[in-house]
């Protein structure tokens, strides 16, 4: 039988002890965390995102801000809106909505981000601090896998994980913290990407395959071993005119074919995106418990 790991599940899981952390702080006199979210523009699935972020805080009795600022801001209105949150003594934590759009630098706005309000590790200093084992913030959706991994038991230590994708956000620090030791690491990694040579060699060795590439339905039963671990972190929307959005979100994985061969696999929707959500959570309650 094929494992089905449960992100909506677990993610209602730990956004309870998350609230029982709140509700815990204010029996004690203190704060609310607080998340702020900036949001540039319109785009659709960035406002879906975020509008799930502020809900999620609000569920787990976190104070929220959400500042939506137009498509045509400048770079400098944009700076000085992120001086003014790394000011404020309200805020725990926040987070700058990617994509920006293309007139704005997005390294300079992330580098602008104080590293202990960087609640999505983005900043270089937090990037830096997670590659060598120290005390940060680490990306919610590598976090989230990291917590999904160690939750459900998966043996990691030894084991080959291959990771296609080598974004900043995903790829990049999965392959970091896999290879790492502690829970959910200790695995022999191999990081793929679009000039990788063969990926279906490789991608059929893994005991661990962690997809971040953004192409629906990329890796096919052919392409994984027989009782593989797979976790799919696309989410693709494809146009479907028979669904009343217009759209369905699709994965990096051919689900059906797939799930009957491997021992364990993340659905999408409702397998790493809700972690995500979760993650960030979590760091933003410990952004406000390290600024006490
Ligand atoms: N865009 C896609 N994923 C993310 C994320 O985790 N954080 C932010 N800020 N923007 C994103």
């Amino acid at each position: 039988m094929t494992q089905i790991l449960d992100g909506k599940q677990l993610s209602a899981t730990l956004k309870s002890e998350i609230k029982t952390a709140v509700d815990t702080r204010r029996a004690e006199g203190k704060k609310a965390p607080h998340l702020a979210a900036v949001l540039v523009g319109n785009d659709g699935a960035s406002l879906t995102y975020v509008g799930s972020k502020v809900r999620a805080c609000e569920a787990v009795g976190f104070e929220s801000t959400l500042i939506r600022l137009e498509d045509t801001i400048t770079e400098e209105a944009l700076l000085e809106q992120i001086a003014k949150l790394n000011q404020d003594p309200a805020i725990d934590g926040y987070i700058v909505q990617l994509p920006l759009p293309k007139h704005i630098d997005e390294e300079r706005v992330l580098l602008a981000v104080d590293p202990a309000k960087d609640v999505d590790g983005f900043h270089p200093a937090n990037f830096g601090r997670m590659a060598l084992e120290l005390p940060t913030f680490i990306p919610a959706t590598p976090f989230g896998i990291m917590e999904m991994l160690e939750r459900y038991q998966i043996e990691t230590s030894g084991k080959h994980c291959v990771v296609i994708g080598r974004s900043h956000i995903v790829g990049r620090p999965i392959s970091i913290l896999m290879s790492q030791k502690g829970p959910a690491g200790n695995a022999t990694v191999t990081l793929t990407h679009s000039r990788t040579q063969n990926i279906e060699e490789l991608t059929r060795q893994a005991d661990i395959v962690v997809s971040a590439l953004g192409i629906p339905e990329f890796l096919k039963a052919d392409m994984v071993k027989a009782g593989a671990v797979i976790i799919d972190v696309g989410i693709t929307r494809v146009t479907d005119e028979s669904h009343p959005k217009g759209y369905v979100i699709k994965g990096d994985v051919a689900y059906e074919e797939v799930a009957a061969k491997a021992s364990a696999i993340t659905p999408v929707p409702g397998g790493v995106g809700p972690m995500t959500i979760a993650m960030l959570l979590k760091n933003t309650l410990l952004a406000c418990e390290r600024k006490a």
